[in-house]
């Protein structure tokens, strides 16, 4: 999927609930403004859908997408208790389309409370894991228990992933040194689970031999994460592991706000904000646009417009640093005014 300016682009849009109405319209327009032929295809999926209809994930929504180049969504919400017929449409679609990566780049932010020098990229495994979702109760619903499925196949493609994404990145970091990949696992006490997806992703490791290598307990990962995240590249990490790990990075660099993340597999991206539907500011037009404009932008990369993708990203920047904030990092700017400004921003900027 290399860069082609002529390319025009179906994009499926599925806002979902909650404040994914509010920000997914905002990355839409901040697309539109760009020099690109691309035509929206709004679809639905979520609580409020199946509300109304009895299915999260419309078969319409399913198939629609399937004749998309790519794919926005803002989020759903789910209940923490479980509803009859319910089930999440965003693990539904990552299965559907096996988006089995999901990648959470994490960079230092002009706003308050971002830590400096990080720059750093958390591949996730998307399809198992603890999330296989095999859970049961015995000895008459005093003991719970959850099944924990990895395979070789998986874990050696999320390495994959991992590996060429570190060999593609072009960093303050990577400039001066080879790229890194930390692999992440609790193998010295799931030495089967994470044993086999620690050795999955060494035997991956040596096919790349220009690429630094190494392990770190998830543990010690979160902590040295806090304590020193500057010093990370790209992490790879089995499916829970991964998503703890990138919602305390976010935290680091201006919080969930600003961070976003795309599913993938080898040809199908859908972004997403990391943040979830919000219904304590959801309808106030208060919520942070940036982590869905910031989304956008990934799934331009995937889609091979590197430059477009990077005008995004420099117009949120100035918009920042020019201290134009939502109430969430201190501000008082709301969707439509950060919005606005960024695609001024955009408008500004040089195209190179
Ligand atoms: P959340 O991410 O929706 O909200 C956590 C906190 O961060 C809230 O105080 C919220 O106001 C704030 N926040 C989140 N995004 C923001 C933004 N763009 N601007 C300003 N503030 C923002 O997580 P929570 O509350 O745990 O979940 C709410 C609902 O979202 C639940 O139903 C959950 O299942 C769902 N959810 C859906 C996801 C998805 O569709 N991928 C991901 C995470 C949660
Ligand atoms: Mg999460």
């Amino acid at each position: 999927m290399e860069g082609n300016v002529q390319s025009s682009y179906r994009i499926a849009i599925i806002p979902g609930d909650g404040i994914g109405k509010e920000v997914v319209p905002a990355a839409q327009q901040v697309l539109a403004a760009l020099p690109l032929s691309i035509t929206f295809v709004p679809l639905q999926a979520g609580w409020e859908i199946f509300e109304q209809t009895g299915s999260a994930l419309p078969h319409s929504t399913a198939s629609v997408i399937r004749g998309c180049d790519g794919a926005l969504f803002g989020a759903t919400q789910s209940p923490s208790h479980l509803v009859e017929g319910y089930s999440s449409p965003i693990l539904a679609l990552r299965k559907q389309l096996d988006l089995y990566a999901n990648l959470r780049p994490v960079m230092s932010m002009p706003v308050p409370g971002s830590r400096p020098n990080i720059d750093l990229l958390i591949v996730r495994e998307n399809t198992e894991c603890l999330y296989v979702r095999q859970e049961r109760l015995e000895d008459d619903g005093k003991t719970a228990v959850a099944q924990r499925v990895i395979t070789r196949r998986a874990s050696e493609r999320i390495a994959r992933k991992a590996f060429d994404q570190a060999c593609a990145r072009s960093t303050a970091r990577t400039a001066q040194r080879p790229p890194l990949v930390t692999i992440v696992h609790k193998a010295n006490v799931l030495s089967i689970t994470d044993g086999l997806f620690r050795t999955a992703c060494l035997d991956v490791a040596r096919d790349f031999p220009d690429v630094q290598v190494e392990e770190q307990l998830v543990d010690s990962m979160v902590y040295r994460l806090i304590r020193e995240p500057e010093r990370y590249d790209v992490v790879v990490a089995p499916n829970l592991y991964g998503d703890i790990i990138s919602d305390a990075a976010a935290a680091l660099v201006g919080g969930l706000g600003l961070a976003s993340s795309a599913n993938a597999s080898d040809n199908f991206v859908l972004a997403e904000p990391v943040h979830g539907s919000a219904p304590d500011i959801a309808g106030k037009g208060i919520a942070n646009p940036v982590a869905a404009i910031l989304a956008a932008a990934q799934l331009l990369e995937a889609l091979g417009e590197t430059n477009a993708a990077g005008r995004i990203r420099q117009a949120v920047h100035h918009t920042l640093a020019a201290g134009v904030l939502g109430p969430d990092l201190g501000g008082t700017a709301g969707t439509q005014e950060i919005t606005e400004r960024v695609i001024t921003q955009l408008q500004t900027e040089k195209t190179d």
